[in-house]
């Protein structure tokens, strides 16, 4: 964090769109200030883009003046309902809001609204680091106001709320869920008190809507570290009401004194060691979903121990029902993370046993465009603390690896066409759509995926002939 002092707030704000809205507020009368993100972000260096203005009196009437002053740059857009107003101007979001006290109902996020001070304003914020303000009223430009010493918690790198934190998640649930992802996104810690308001208040999460919980959870995915989010949800006993498929993977079974290791934690490392690799969002999410097939699968053998058959079989299968259930995009998004979750075992079966052409070929039939992910998720997967086994496994993705280039460049499989296709097959035997034609079509692709057969039509269409021969399938007269 850096440490300000009130000349270089005053120099930060010293753009053109502060000293506008300072004259036109001053010009009004009207006590105005900068609130919220972006106050916070200040200090954090943090850059951020959307800019809160909050203002002693109406909001609607302030963006007015200020739209009005900006000319046809601007672009005004007014939210009567909420008594509040956006103005776009080169790339700023500015939203002006007047200054409200807020009461709330057991029942409901939303609050009863009147017009406040800017201390009933900031008392009703989520968060202390949250609820800085900074002047822009010319005779206290760049003047902070931090009632709840918000600057000692950013600096202390805490998380609290500024009144009785009962009060400010009961008032809106949501915040239980901003909690943590601030935490994780900023790497702060959660102030003992707050946290036990979490965990009090947690049922609350109820009347919160899906895709706003949904919404946290992406913004936690893309923390740098997001173990530290589910970590704090699963302490405070948030992630079973919201996520109740990942909380089931925590937790070691024992019998006869044997365990397996805690799926979750496992999860999570495999997630942030993904995360140190891409940002891809759905990637990171085929990591969280990997293993969630697991306690669905779990069994205990006395010979061979605990297992796991068919994980990323039943994981995969899960995977529609979490992303509906979420509210998560069922689109190529979800396909891509099953898809993911369905293969992530085979790279490790692979360079278990032999790493053979045909194998590797198969595997990169199946994923397609997709094949660098996997293995990215799969090489995040070995977390194994046995240093040799960790190593066995890496040298063999990495012959793995090298094999997909090999075979890649030969037999160009990744986005496999048929060389011969169904159609052909109809015209050549005069057949309708049948079983048959299935038959032969996949004994062609297997041919090719076992190397029995080069990808190339002729010998496709040569290999297709005499299998069909075998098969009593004979060719129409040309
Ligand atoms: N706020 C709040 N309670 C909420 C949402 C927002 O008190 N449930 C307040 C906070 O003071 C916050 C400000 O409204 O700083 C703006 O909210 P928002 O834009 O959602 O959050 P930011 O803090 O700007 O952070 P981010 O953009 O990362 O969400």
């Amino acid at each position: 964090m850096r440490k300000l002092t009130q000349e270089d707030l005053t120099h930060l704000l010293d753009q053109k769109i502060f000293h506008l809205i300072s004259e036109v507020a001053d010009g009004l009368g009207m006590e105005c200030y900068v609130v919220g993100g972006y106050v916070r972000d200040l200090f954090l260096e943090r850059p951020s883009k959307d800019i809160d203005v909050v203002t002693v009196g109406s909001g609607i009437r302030l963006a007015r003046a200020v739209a009005a002053r900006l000319g046809a740059g601007a672009h005004l857009s007014v939210f009567n309902h909420f008594g509040t107003a956006q103005v776009k101007f080169h790339g700023h979001e500015v939203e002006f809001v007047g200054a409200r006290k807020e009461s709330y109902s057991h029942d409901s996020r939303k609050p009863v609204v009147e017009d406040g001070t800017l201390e009933d304003d900031q008392n009703r914020r989520d968060f202390t680091i949250n609820a800085l303000a900074v002047c822009l009223n010319r005779a206290r430009f760049g003047e902070l106001v931090d009632p709840f010493d918000g600057l000692w918690d950013l600096e202390d790198r805490l998380i609290r709320t500024p009144l009785d934190p009962d009060v400010t998640f009961s008032d809106d649930p949501l915040r239980m869920m901003r909690c943590v992802r601030f935490a994780t996104q900023l790497n702060f810690y959660i102030d003992e008190e707050t946290f036990e308001a979490l965990e009090r208040n947690r049922e609350r999460i109820a009347i919160i809507s899906r895709e706003r919980v949904a919404d946290e959870l992406n913004k936690i995915m893309m923390a740098p570290t997001p173990s530290k989010g589910f970590v704090e949800l699963s302490r405070c006993g948030l992630l079973p009401l919201i996520f109740p498929e990942l909380a089931a993977l925590e937790g070691v079974k024992k019998v006869n004194g044997r365990g397996h290791k805690d799926n979750l934690y496992h999860t999570l490392e495999v997630l942030d060691n993904v995360c140190l690799r891409s940002d891809n969002l759905w990637l990171r999410w085929a990591a969280l979903l990997h293993d969630i097939g697991k306690p669905r699968t779990r069994r205990f053998d006395p010979v061979a121990g605990w297992t796991f058959h068919n994980h990323d079989f039943v994981g995969a299968k899960m995977v529609p029902e979490i992303f509906r259930k979420m509210k998560l995009p069922m689109n190529e998004k979800m396909k891509y993370v099953q898809k993911l979750v369905g293969l992530h075992m085979r790279p490790i079966v692979i360079a278990d046993e032999e790493v053979t052409d045909s194998a590797v070929r198969r595997l990169l039939f199946e994923a397609g465009d997709d094949i660098e992910d996997l293995m990215m998720l799969c090489e995040a997967d070995i977390t194994s603390k046995n240093v040799q086994r960790k190593r066995r496994f890496l040298d063999n993705f990495r012959l793995v690896r090298e094999k997909l280039v090999d075979l890649e460049e030969r037999d160009r499989i990744r986005n496999f066409q048929p060389p011969v296709t169904g159609e052909e097959i109809m015209a050549v035997f005069g057949l309708k759509p049948c079983r048959e034609v299935g038959v032969l079509k996949a004994a062609v692709k297997d041919a090719i995926l076992d190397g029995v057969v080069p990808n190339e039509h002729d010998a496709a269409y040569a290999y297709l002939l005499r299998r069909a021969e075998e098969l009593g399938i004979k060719p129409v007269a040309p």
